[in-house]
């Protein structure tokens, strides 16, 4: 079906559908409340024009910003992104710096345009591994954001889906430990009010750019019965009109969460 509506992949493609029709595609009343993004392929996408990875990293808050804006201009309740993992510590002392500087560079920059969308900024993961300047300028951007009530924007820096699940644990645990609830009386509600996307729906749809097929421990809680979408498409190149394709794709499956179609 999505083949004859977009044709092949090769862009020069007669059939291909420009930005504007595939947006015309979609219905309004079967979007995604929560898309979570794994941005992938920076570091590749660099390698390919010769650059240093760093320079994807980039190019990469470029796309972020775009994308941003086609959520908040649909009205998408929640957008999620992976923007450093609990693991990405391993990389190159280099390229960790400047994610950091990128991170706070960014939010100096985009602050203002962001608060004046509605956005509502929250960093979720591990935040007291970062600098205390970091931590203030996260801290900054939320609380100055805390009350607007447009798309909930979630960075995820830091994070890991089992170091969250840790942490809810551990949380817990204590309160097992302290007599304030018995240890079968813990149910979903008090899992999930523990979680760092507390307040936010499921994530409806992931999308993971550059070609892998996995989630790589992100939010594996909040995607149980999430949609995936995958394309080949290194996240600085990735568009608007891929992100409308990936939500006219979601639009158009059938979701059962366990039950029955119900299209039978
Ligand atoms: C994955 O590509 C990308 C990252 C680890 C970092 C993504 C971060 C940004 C785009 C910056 C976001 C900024 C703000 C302010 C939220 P990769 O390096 O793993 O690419 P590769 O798989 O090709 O090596």
């Amino acid at each position: 079906m999505l083949k004859k509506i977009f044709g092949k992949k090769n862009s020069s493609n007669k059939n291909a559908k420009t930005e504007e029709e595939i947006l015309a595609l979609i219905d309004r009343d079967r979007l995604p409340k929560h898309v979570a993004v794994i941005m992938d392929g920076n570091g590749r996408w660099a390698s390919g024009q010769g650059m240093v990875r760093s320079a994807g990293h980039a190019s990469g808050v470029k796309t972020l910003k775009t994308i941003l804006r086609a959520a908040v201009d649909l009205k998408i309740e929640a957008f999620t992104v992976y923007a450093f993992s609990t693991e990405n510590w391993k990389r190159p002392t280099a390229e960790v710096e400047f994610l950091m500087k990128l991170f706070a560079d960014s939010l100096a920059r985009e602050l203002d345009e962001m608060d004046e969308l509605g956005i509502r900024i929250k960093f979720i993961g591990r935040l007291d591994g970062f600098s205390p300047y970091l931590q203030e300028q996260f801290d900054n951007a939320c609380r100055r954001t805390a009350n607007n009530t447009g798309v909930k924007f979630n960075v995820a820096v830091n994070y890991g889906g089992q170091d969250e699940m840790l942490r809810v644990m551990q949380s817990l645990a204590k309160e097992v430990q302290a007599g304030n609830v018995a240890p079968d009386d813990i149910d979903v509600s008090m899992i999930e009010e523990r979680l760092d996307t507390a307040g936010v729906s499921p994530v409806d749809l992931v999308i993971r750019t550059s070609g892998d097929m996995r989630l790589s421990n992100f939010l594996i809680w909040q995607t149980a019965y999430a949609e995936l979408w995958f394309t080949d498409t290194n996240w600085p190149d990735f568009t608007k009109a891929e992100f409308y394709k990936a939500l006219l794709d979601f639009s158009q499956r059938d979701r059962r969460f366990g039950g029955l179609s119900k299209k039978k």
